[in-house]
């Protein structure tokens, strides 16, 4: 039986190239709103969300991420931060862009996990207050060519998973 869920997950891959094409409001409220769902440590919340569409806004945001150039090409950008006294945020977060990457792969929209910590310049360009850090910035938008779907390149699955105690590999 297909399981819808497991299929976004097996066919997702980091999209670096966009179409010149805007996301659809909905589309876009929906991967916000996949973010805002998601489930955090004690349901703290500790994080914040800033939407950028604006194309001047995009190409700042892919000067500003050493490993993102290309953000400035996307249809959107999510930075994504978290309260920096919370020692559980990066884990929140982490956990809110994968829902937001899943949820836009769903609506067939691409994206990438751009940046990890030390976005200062980010946090300040969009006026986040000081009492956030940065972790990323995802872009988002239609992939500019299919780029192998599915086709992962992922160590073996016996290497990363054991049964019952490490060491006996995991089969499917
Ligand atoms: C925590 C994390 C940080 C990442 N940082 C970047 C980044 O700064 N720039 C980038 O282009 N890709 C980044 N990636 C994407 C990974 O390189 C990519 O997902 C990985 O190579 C596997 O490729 P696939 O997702 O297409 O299977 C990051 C992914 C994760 C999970």
């Amino acid at each position: 039986m297909s399981n819808p869920v497991f299929e976004t997950v097996r066919t997702v891959l980091a999209v670096r190239e966009y179409q010149d094409k805007p996301i659809p409001n909905d589309v876009l409220g929906r991967i916000v709103e996949a973010g805002h769902l998601s489930a955090s440590a004690s349901n703290v919340q500790p994080w914040h969300f800033v939407v950028v569409t604006d194309r001047t806004g995009l190409r700042e945001l892919g000067g500003l991420v050493a490993h993102g150039p290309y953000i400035a090409g996307a249809g959107a950008a999510i930075v994504v931060a978290y309260e920096k006294a919370n020692h559980l945020g990066i884990s929140d977060v982490s956990r809110a862009i994968q829902s937001m990457i899943l949820v836009a792969w769903g609506d067939g929209v691409g994206s990438n996990w751009t940046g990890f910590g030390e976005l200062e310049g980010v946090r300040k360009k969009v006026g986040l207050p000081d009492k956030y850090e940065v972790l990323a910035v995802v872009p988002f938008g239609y992939p500019k060519r299919a780029i192998g779907k599915g086709k992962k390149k992922r160590k073996p699955l016996a290497e990363v998973a054991s049964a019952e105690q490490y060491g006996t590999p995991f089969k499917l």
